[in-house]
């Protein structure tokens, strides 16, 4: 009897350390699983992928420079700072950002005093969004940036994501993501030159939260690069794909059903099921059926890659295969833009002529490249006057942060945003594609774009 009640206290004495030591693992479990989740207002409002909102509004946003005379046709076009400006008004809780560049004030003491005007107006409304209890999240990977710094300073918080020591490239990126409802995706980035002295496209996507979310989990996956200089092997859930080309987002834009996902590149950047850039660029001109408009800066189907020390320049396929194909074998008629500045790569013009040459002597082939630039601008020839990159068809929409180059796409981060058009029952009105195509034929008909 006696040996028993000694052994009783023991008994539970073990119990208790075994008991405590499952808690102990269960914490560590729970800090482990939630270290690499941003779980502190990640669930905003409650939404999930389940009851998101598919009943969204697109907006075409465009920059053009004042001293460009382009004809506007009597057609509505948002001013992309308007646009900024919008979103800004709607944020009641988070305002995210990715841009490569930040110089909305222009510190250069040469620009022209009030060519600035329109940056300097987005910097003070980011600067108070402290003031209405609104979070400002920024990714970069600048390191120096005194904009950066005071952004900081003040609201935002910053991660630095260190792209030179991930693929040696650039954070390219350029989106905004609003309270996860509401998205721009386009050409231009954090820079007072985008807000006037470029031709800049985007678009904007007003409740939208299952698009959102899926671009909210890029964000994650740039945000959880903070400082790391390796890409981990285990990814949490959170910055896996929702939606790619095997599975986009069925959705409804304005009046219009559609089809919509978000791309990714490096591909070291594509967590588990999200689409590569190549991949939807690739399948929105595999897709289309009469017509594909192409508008970047620059277009070279080259690769740097360095090899044991040495830079070593290949010839990069996808892109320029897949042109191609559709204009030879499917009689898709293909117009290319392309920006004539500082930086127009020579051999540009040699991989331009080899596509014009696949037409000769046949019937029912078209493509045609044209050169955009203005000499009196000499601004133009430093910066690129036609900074867009996008891709409209007769069925689909690509737009993208990347220009059409093999390096950019292999070691820059960037997204895309791939929408396609569902022939509709309802087809009610003009749609998205109409507005890009009308912005692409002013552009292609306006004497800045040359034939070479
Ligand atoms: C969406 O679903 C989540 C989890 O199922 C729930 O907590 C949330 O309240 C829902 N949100 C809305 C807006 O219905
Ligand atoms: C980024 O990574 C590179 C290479 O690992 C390193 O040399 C550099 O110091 C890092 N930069 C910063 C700001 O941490
Ligand atoms: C978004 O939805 C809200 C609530 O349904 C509505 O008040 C608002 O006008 C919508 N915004 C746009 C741009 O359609
Ligand atoms: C590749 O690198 C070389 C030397 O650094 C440079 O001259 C060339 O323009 C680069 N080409 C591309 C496609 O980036
Ligand atoms: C050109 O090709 C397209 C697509 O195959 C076809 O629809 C069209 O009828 C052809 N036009 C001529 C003139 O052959
Ligand atoms: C979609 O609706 C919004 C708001 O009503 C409007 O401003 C925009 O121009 C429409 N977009 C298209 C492509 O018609």
């Amino acid at each position: 009897m006696a040996g028993q009640t000694i052994q009783e206290p023991v008994k539970t004495q073990q119990k208790c350390i075994a008991i405590f030591a499952l808690l102990c693992c269960f914490a560590v479990l729970v800090v482990l699983i939630f270290s690499s989740v941003d779980i502190l207002g990640d669930n905003e409002d409650g939404i999930t992928e389940e009851n998101c909102s598919k009943n969204c509004r697109i907006v075409l946003v465009e920059n053009i420079p004042d001293d460009l005379t382009l004809s506007m046709d009597g057609r509505p076009h948002l001013p992309l700072s308007a646009g900024f400006h919008t979103l800004l008004d709607n944020a009641r809780h988070s305002v995210e950002v990715v841009s490569p560049v930040w110089d909305l004030n222009s510190w250069d003491l040469k620009t022209k005093p009030g060519a600035a005007k329109q940056g300097q107006l987005l910097f003070q409304r980011l600067l108070s969004l402290k003031s209405r209890g609104v979070k400002l999240k920024i990714a970069s990977s600048l390191t120096n940036s005194a904009e950066l710094k005071a952004l900081s300073a003040s609201n935002a918080e910053v991660h630095f994501v260190n792209m030179t020591a991930l693929t040696r490239g650039g954070l390219r990126s350029s989106f905004w993501i609003v309270d996860r409802k509401h998205i721009y995706i386009g050409s231009a980035d954090m820079d007072w030159r985008s807000l006037s002295k470029r031709n800049e496209l985007g678009v904007v996507v007003y409740n939208c939260s299952c698009l959102a979310l899926d671009l909210h989990r890029v964000f994650s996956f740039y945000w959880q690069l903070h400082d790391r200089d390796y890409i981990p092997s285990i990814w949490s859930k959170r910055v896996t794909a929702l939606y790619g080309k095997h599975e986009a987002l069925e959705l409804q834009l304005n009046a219009t059903q559609a089809t919509a996902y978000v791309s990714t590149s490096p591909d070291l950047f594509c967590p588990k099921d999200r689409t590569r850039d190549v991949d939807a660029i690739y399948q929105v001109i595999q897709s289309a059926k009469a017509f594909v408009f192409i508008s970047v800066t620059d277009y070279l189907p080259l690769v740097n890659r360095s090899v044991r020390g040495t830079s070593v320049t290949r010839y990069w396929s996808p892109i320029d295969e897949v042109i191609r194909e559709a204009v030879v074998l499917r009689g898709v008629k293909v117009r290319l833009l392309i920006t004539f500045w500082k930086k127009t790569h020579p051999l540009t013009f040699n991989f331009v002529t080899s596509l014009k040459a696949l037409c000769m002597q046949l019937h029912n082939c078209s493509l045609e490249v044209r050169f955009f630039s203005h000499k009196e601008l000499k601004d133009d020839i430093q910066h690129g006057l036609n900074h867009n990159k996008y891709m409209v068809t007769d069925n689909a929409l690509y737009i993208g942060n990347h220009d059409w180059v093999g390096s950019d796409f292999a070691f820059n981060a960037g997204v895309g945003l791939a929408v396609t058009m569902k022939k509709g029952l309802k087809d009610s009105g003009v749609t998205i594609l109409e507005h890009v195509k009308a912005a692409f034929e002013r552009d292609w008909r306006s004497h800045y774009a040359k034939s070479l």
